[in-house]
């Protein structure tokens, strides 16, 4: 059986195994001495997927066009919270006209191979874009240089590492709900700090529990769930529910314009599972499966407590 025959029935098997089950093997698997390249390779552990070409660029265009009302952004500095598996959003970046980029993340998961870089170039000259010189062999550090990037793996220290009003537009993925409840408002602040004043930020956010597509990730108490054993498991997320988070962005010195909130017909989980601290939403919040929000710097910046 070759790699990618193997990766599709691990996919077939993953998608059918119940969440309780899934997350079991996560912990066990998780604390193998194994690393991510690995599980990314076989399918079992992923950070998303930008190392698809046509998924990153899906996922960039989407959130440049919706904060610069086209796909330039008008020579602007940018910064991606969360890239996951590869540093292609620079050079998409670069091919929508920023003149340079950070791109913000927990930990080195990006890949290093030229191929995916490579294949990236293809994609963006296939598009009509400007392609950075990359030079041969293609490295990963030659990439960067190419897109006048830098690509930050210390989360939080690296935001706060960054000078303040020095960003013009800031944009995540899938990524505000695997921001660590504890940092959530500091994350927030942050970029709240190093926005320009009449920069903006785009984000998609995912409320699903990373299991079955469901809110079985509420089950939990918060002393289990916040547990470090859980928090480096692969399936982490917040819980912050979208009236939270619309209420931490309010706090951190943002006005937010939701632009679309998806909703599940009816609780994907029954509300009797839930652990208590959850069960105080109401059903329409809770029903929140994913939302998109702008969000723009208000005048006066409120900065209570979490
Ligand atoms: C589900 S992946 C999404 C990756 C990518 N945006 C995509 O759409 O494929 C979530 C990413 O957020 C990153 N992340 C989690 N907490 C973060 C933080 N505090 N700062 C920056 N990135 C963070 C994770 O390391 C991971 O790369």
């Amino acid at each position: 059986m070759n790699l990618n025959t193997a990766m599709r029935s691990v996919r077939y098997i993953t998608a059918r195994v119940p969440w309780h089950v899934k997350i079991g093997a996560k912990l066990v698997l998780s604390r193998l001495p194994v690393d991510y390249g690995f599980w990314r390779r076989v399918g079992l552990f992923r950070l998303g997927d930008m190392d698809h070409p046509e998924y990153a660029f899906a996922v960039v265009e989407k959130h440049f066009s919706r904060a610069a009302g086209a796909r330039e952004h008008e020579g602007g500095v940018v910064l991606e919270i969360g890239p996951g598996d590869s540093i292609c959003s620079a050079m998409i970046a670069y091919a929508f006209g920023a003149t340079a980029s950070y791109l913000v993340d927990t930990g080195q998961f990006a890949r290093e191979d030229g191929k995916t870089y490579k294949r990236m170039a293809a994609y963006l000259s296939g598009q009509g874009c400007a392609v950075p010189r990359l030079a041969e062999p293609i490295t990963m550090e030659g990439v960067l240089a190419s897109c006048n990037a830098k690509y930050l793996t210390g989360g939080l220290a690296s935001l706060r590492a960054l000078p303040k009003e020095s960003v013009d537009f800031v944009w995540s993925h899938h990524v505000l709900e695997h921001i660590r409840r504890g940092e959530f408002v500091d994350v927030m602040r942050e970029v709240r700090r190093i926005l320009r004043p009449e920069g903006v930020c785009s984000h998609t956010v995912d409320l699903k529990d990373n299991l079955c597509d469901a809110l079985n990730n509420l089950r939990f108490s918060e002393r289990i769930w916040e547990s470090p054993v859980m928090a480096r498991s692969g399936f982490y997320t917040n819980r912050l529910r979208y009236s939270e988070m619309i209420d931490i962005f309010s706090r951190a010195g943002f006005v937010a314009d939701v632009l679309e909130v998806k909703r599940w017909d009816a609780l994907p989980t029954p509300r009797e599972k839930l652990s208590d601290e959850f069960r105080r939403f109401s059903d329409e919040d809770l029903r929140v499966c994913e939302f998109d929000v702008l969000l723009r710097r208000s005048k006066d910046a409120r900065t209570g407590g979490s």
